[in-house]
């Protein structure tokens, strides 16, 4: 059904495409919600997940999709990126396919409505079987120096409603974001945080094997509840060679390079393993290198609503 339904949706501005789907699934969940669940329940960092499948960061940013993301057969969500105060991102179009290489290219810089709105819808939501993760961004205008301000006050605002935060230092889409990856850096910054949940970090997979190193070897004392692998690359090597230099590549190209890099480093926290999963064959070669969970966001706008139960049903009884 949706291979049919595809080529008229990827006919039209992804962003465009992705409201209305946004606003149709919301008025068919009366339908959706009837569908079976996949029911393969998980513990990490104390949480307890109904399955091992969850919606990437990004895809729903604003906390309206929670439902009928759980109608699907997602075991979670992470809602956002959510920034203290409302902000429009950068001008569209930012979303661009790559069907080639089975990629999508964003440039979305953290459009949000902010964490009082979101507050309010999170509270709407429920009750629920999903878990709610809340990615955490800093404003546009917020100095670097001052992100750890920001970070606290979507804490602040939305624990009371949600399962756990991931801390979003990865993001390429917002003006030196990354530079917060450099270990002493980080650690000041994660000194400075009080998460009032379990707080797991994102990372991007385009730092050097040492800093990944260092990273991996303190993750654990740092308190951190596990590690997110990987957000968006800004690399352009390879399949990407002549892609546009701006924003960040998600979707294929991740795969190979991210579940390498889950192998060779000692992690010492549990992992969400995210990036190019297309199938549920990909998500179990990020289990098979450790990864608990697994999120998906590309691979569900190629393949449609039908992966995330495939997905979890493929990793049900697959350790
Ligand atoms: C349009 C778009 C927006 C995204 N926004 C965020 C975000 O706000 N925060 C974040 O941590 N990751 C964000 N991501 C990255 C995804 O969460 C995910 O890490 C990445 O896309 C790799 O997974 P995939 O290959 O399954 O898409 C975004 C990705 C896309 C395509």
């Amino acid at each position: 059904m949706y291979r049919l339904l595809r080529p008229l949706l990827f006919s039209v501005d992804p962003e465009t495409v992705h409201e209305w789907a946004v606003r149709t699934t919301n008025l068919l969940y009366p339908l959706l919600r009837r569908l079976p669940r996949v029911d393969d329940p998980v513990t990490l960092a104390g949480i307890d997940f109904p399955n091992r499948v969850g919606l990437a960061a990004g895809f729903d940013k604003n906390a309206r999709w929670i439902r009928v993301a759980e109608a699907l057969g997602f075991g979670h969500i992470e809602i956002g990126a959510v920034t203290p105060r409302p902000q429009p991102g950068h001008p569209r179009p930012r979303l661009f396919r790559l069907p080639q290489q089975k990629a999508l290219r964003n440039r979305m810089g953290f459009n949000n409505e902010g964490v009082e709105v979101i507050k309010a819808r999170l509270q709407e939501a429920r009750p629920r079987r999903i878990r709610v993760g809340v990615n955490l961004g800093k404003n546009a205008d917020t100095p670097l120096e001052q992100a750890a301000k920001d970070y606290q006050k979507v804490m602040d605002g939305l624990w009371h409603s949600c399962d756990y935060f991931s801390l979003n230092i990865s993001s390429p889409n917002t003006e030196g974001l990354r530079s917060l990856s450099q270990v002493e850096t980080l650690q000041s910054l994660l000194a400075q945080l009080r998460p009032q949940r379990p707080l797991f970090l994102k990372l991007s997979p385009d730092e050097d094997l040492q800093t990944y190193r260092q990273i991996g070897e303190r993750a654990r004392d740092w308190g951190l509840a596990g590690i997110v692998f990987s957000n968006t690359t800004a690399r352009r090597d390879h399949e990407l060679a002549g892609v546009e230099a701006l924003g960040g590549v998600s979707g294929a190209p991740l795969l190979e390079r991210n579940l390498e890099l889950l192998r060779q480093i000692n992690w010492s926290v549990p992992l969400i393993g995210v990036g190019g999963i297309f199938t549920g064959l990909d998500a179990r070669r990020y289990r098979q290198v450790g990864a608990e969970l697994v999120q998906i966001y590309t691979g569900f706008i190629y393949s449609g609503p039908g992966l995330p139960r495939r997905v979890a049903a493929a990793l049900k009884g697959n350790p």
